[in-house]
């Protein structure tokens, strides 16, 4: 049994007489341990597809599992670092850390509680900054807070919607370290969203494009197959890294360009109903509002 799996899923947004169809038919299982990278366009569906498996979106259509069993609201074994920070406000960086921990893991002392937030605070090299608030950061620190607490969680799966989107590339280059050398202190299953196919090959076992929308889907998955620990610089250079990189992107310039729909399919969009009147000529002297009234239109009607 696979350990996550999504089987023919698909969502929209809209009222039931204009909806489009944002992700179609998507299907995808993820080993228990396995690091897998979805890379796509701005606005094809990366978010809802991630928010789906984090328990905060309902698919339409098809199941998303964990375990075998039908996720249907978030929960604690599944961590997601958002796209846009989503700290709160009032809270300083350690206070936002030190919540999340004390939420996942109540029957810790007081005393494991501060020492874990610490560990992970250090970690994103924020100590410095402990007692700000969020507005009082840098997009680039914000984003090391909310990696921090996902991590932190020690969730069983770790969903990260591109969350090193926002940094210099230094700070992207160290988090991507991080992530990969807890990902392979903890063995942990991860999705990781991001618009950055490099990054994705550095990182995963698995790399899948999505197709741009509406309608999008997964196209087919590379399997990484690069030595770890992986050294950046010198990947670059390895042959096997370019024939990825290349396949992906031929994708995503290709057959992943368009919709994976016919228009007419892919946006679910219906005529609205037209009400069953006749115009009325209020030129018309008969009917002129100013003779007749109100009643002669009406009549007319
Ligand atoms: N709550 C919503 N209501 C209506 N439409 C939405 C909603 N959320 C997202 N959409 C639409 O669904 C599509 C996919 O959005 P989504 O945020 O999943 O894309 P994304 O791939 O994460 O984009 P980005 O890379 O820019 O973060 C977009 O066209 C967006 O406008
Ligand atoms: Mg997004």
């Amino acid at each position: 049994m696979p350990f996550l799996e999504l089987q023919n899923v698909s969502k929209g947004y809209g009222s039931e007489i204009s909806r489009t169809d944002v992700l179609h038919d998507i299907n995808l299982t993820v080993e228990r341990g396995e690091f897998v990278a979805i890379v796509g366009y701005s606005g094809a569906g990366k978010t809802t597809l991630i928010s789906m498996i984090a328990g905060l979106l309902k698919p339409d259509h098809g199941t998303v599992k964990l375990n075998g069993a039908v996720i249907t609201e978030p929960g604690p074994d599944r961590a997601l670092v958002f796209q846009n920070y989503s700290l709160l406000p009032w809270l300083s960086v350690f206070e936002n850390i030190l919540l999340a921990v004390e939420q996942v893991f109540p029957q810790w002392p007081r005393p494991k509680h501060l020492a874990h937030t610490e560990q992970y605070m250090a970690m994103v090299n924020l100590s410095p900054a402990r007692n700000k608030k969020p507005s009082e950061l840098s997009g680039g620190m914000r984003q090391r807070v909310s990696v921090a607490r996902g991590l932190a969680m020690d969730p069983q799966v770790l969903l990260m919607d591109e969350p090193l989107g926002a940094l210099d590339a230094l700070t992207r280059a160290t988090l991507q370290d991080e992530i990969e050398n807890i990902w392979e202190r903890d063995k942990k299953t991860v999705v990781l969203i991001t618009n950055d196919v490099d990054e994705g090959i550095l990182l995963a076992d698995r790399i899948i494009p999505l197709s741009a929308g509406p309608g999008a889907t997964l196209g087919p998955a590379v399997t990484v197959d690069l030595a770890r620990p992986r050294d950046r610089k010198a990947i670059n250079h390895e042959p096997r890294f370019k024939e990825i990189r290349n396949e992906i992107i031929t994708y995503l310039l290709g057959p992943g360009k368009r919709s994976g729909l016919p228009t007419s399919v892919g946006m679910k969009a219906q005529k609205p109903p037209v009400p069953n009147l006749k115009p009325v000529d209020l030129d018309a002297r008969k009917f002129s509002l100013f003779r007749g009234g109100r009643k002669n239109v009406e009549a007319a009607v």
